[in-house]
């Protein structure tokens, strides 16, 4: 989308970014409020509208891009730099040849950031139901808004199974299908994945997955099951996991 240049810029969008500042200042650092500031200049983001969750790492807003936009809402996760866990991160970058683990924790967060939004990119692909990213820039992902009526979704964890065997053998499906295209999601459970409108499950939180051929992939594909069989078996499913034998 082309860019609107500072001087264009309409008046009133100036004064609600003034607006915004003076909610959201005491949550980001100047940094943080000039990527959301060039995502609003860029024409992506109207307003951020409430956020959705807070984590220690992450705050995950609903966003309102502007009028003509081809979404009513979209999320915006933005990475706190004060409080993410950079051994975590340098953990799940380390080995994996599209990204560099750096040493400044603004250029990190960046890395990870463009991990998670070349991960979904890379699950969309695949057929995977993941929220299609819209644009990153440092510390902030801009992806698609899961949920109904402007009302977020919630985590399977949250809502719970509506049908435990069939959501277990989709969502065995889904593993296995990122696995036959040569990726791990690598933190799969029932908190990262929303339930949207009708039912559709939806993966989220893409920033640890790796590439097949990274030294812990084996590993991290054998935890993404045991987490989803573990979670459907306490209500009465059974995963077919007899395809993982012999996987590296
Ligand atoms: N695309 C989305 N649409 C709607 N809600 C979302 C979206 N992405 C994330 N959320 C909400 O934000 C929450 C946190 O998102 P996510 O799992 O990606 O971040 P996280 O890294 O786990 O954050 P934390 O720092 O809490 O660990 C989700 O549980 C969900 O409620
Ligand atoms: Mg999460």
């Amino acid at each position: 989308m082309a860019k609107v240049s500072k001087r264009k810029r309409p008046a009133r969008d100036v004064k609600v970014f003034k607006e915004q500042i003076k909610v959201e200042s005491s949550v980001f650092d100047r940094f943080t409020l000039r990527e959301i500031y060039s995502l609003m200049a860029s024409g992506i983001i109207m307003t951020l509208d409430f956020p959705i969750k807070k984590g220690k790492e992450s705050i995950v807003f609903r966003a309102t891009p502007p009028p003509g936009y081809p979404a009513d809402f979209l999320a915006v996760k933005v990475y706190m730099v004060e409080t993410s866990d950079f051994v975590h991160m340098a953990k799940y970058i380390a080995d994996d040849p599209r990204f560099r683990v750096r040493s400044n924790k603004r250029k990190l967060i960046h890395e990870w950031v463009k991990k998670e939004y070349r991960n979904l990119l890379l699950c969309e692909k695949m057929g995977v139901p993941v929220p299609h990213p819209h644009a990153f820039r440092g510390n902030v992902l801009v992806m698609d808004f899961i949920g109904e009526d402007g009302a977020p979704a919630k985590t399977l964890k949250e809502r719970g199974p509506l049908d435990p065997q069939r959501e277990c053998d989709f969502l065995m499906g889904e593993i296995r299908k990122m696995h036959k295209g040569g990726f791990v999601h690598a933190d799969l459970s029932e908190y990262n994945i929303l339930c949207g409108p009708g039912g559709r499950l939806v993966l989220i939180d893409l920033a640890q997955g790796v590439l097949k051929g990274h030294p812990h992939y084996s590993e991290w594909l054998h935890r993404d099951v045991a987490n989803i069989s573990k979670y459907y078996r306490s209500y009465g499913a059974n995963a077919d996991v007899s395809w993982l034998e012999g996987q590296s």
